[in-house]
């Protein structure tokens, strides 16, 4: 038996990687009885057509950005309408705790006293991989996994490559940049043959994406057109693709 949803509470929720059948049975739960959605840019229309017609809709992907006082003046815009007795629905790409804010929102919630849930989303970290028929571990090539941003500013300087080792490397927000990560990675270390994949609009119809190894991602990245969102994923794991996709395929409606 599936939870209430409660009136007058923000939901804070996952929305998955893009494809609606990816979101969790509670975030379709909650956002098919939402009164208003507050809707980050990344979450994609198939997701946004499980809200009700009747529900408001909040774009605030251009308000959500690096200055503090933007997310105050959001949690007081939705702990208001919980406080009205609304269903709030704060839906954000993936899983609102990676790289989402999802944290700092829900302090800023709290501290205004409101009613609150954290709803987990399938990380686009996670999914995309496996979406270009990438494990993210094996038991013969990776037994770690690390989730790093690619943003220049967070943390100040980008990546502190020095201080991450994991056999297999997944990067978000990182397509502008792949020269210059996969680049670092190398200075750091990193093998130039190490196996490497971009992958765009992961679970979408929009899904592309592009291998080779970490000296010439970027350029085939380039090559082909892919742009965000997308992620970087680097690691022996990256060359199990192949059989695995071929094999996937090779199973759907092969004859009995
Ligand atoms: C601000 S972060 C939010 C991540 C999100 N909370 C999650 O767990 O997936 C945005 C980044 O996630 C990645 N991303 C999100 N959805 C994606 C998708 N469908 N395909 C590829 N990358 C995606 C991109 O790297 C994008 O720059």
């Amino acid at each position: 038996v599936s939870r209430l949803v409660e009136r007058g509470c923000v939901y804070v929720v996952g929305a998955g990687p893009g494809d609606p059948d990816l979101l969790t049975v509670r975030a379709a739960n909650v956002l098919a009885a939402a009164d208003v959605v507050f809707h980050d840019r990344l979450v994609s229309d198939e997701v946004m057509a499980r809200a009700p017609a009747h529900a408001a809709r909040v774009d605030v992907g251009h308000r959500a950005g690096d200055r503090r006082q933007d997310l105050v003046e959001l949690a007081e815009r939705m702990a208001d309408c919980a406080r009205r007795g609304l269903v709030v629905v704060r839906l954000k790409g993936g899983d609102p705790f990676v790289f989402g804010r999802g944290s700092e929102e829900l302090q800023a919630l709290l501290a205004l006293g409101a009613s609150c849930e954290a709803v987990p989303g399938i990380s686009s970290a996670l999914a995309g991989p496996a979406a270009a028929g990438i494990p993210v571990t094996h038991r013969a090539l990776a037994a770690s996994v690390v989730i790093v941003s690619g943003h220049e500013r967070r943390p100040p300087d980008g990546p502190r490559w020095d201080r991450l080792r994991g056999d297999t490397v997944v990067v978000l927000m990182g397509t502008a940049r792949l020269a210059s990560l996969s680049r670092q990675m190398m200075d750091a270390g990193w093998e130039p043959g190490t196996p490497a994949a971009v992958i765009m609009g992961a679970t979408t119809p929009r899904q592309r994406q592009v291998s080779g190894s970490l000296n010439d991602i970027a350029e085939r990245a380039a090559e082909v057109g892919l742009g965000p969102p997308s992620i970087l994923v680097v690691g022996e794991v990256v060359s199990v693709a192949p059989g695995l996709t071929a094999e996937l395929t090779a199973g759907v409606g092969a004859p009995e």
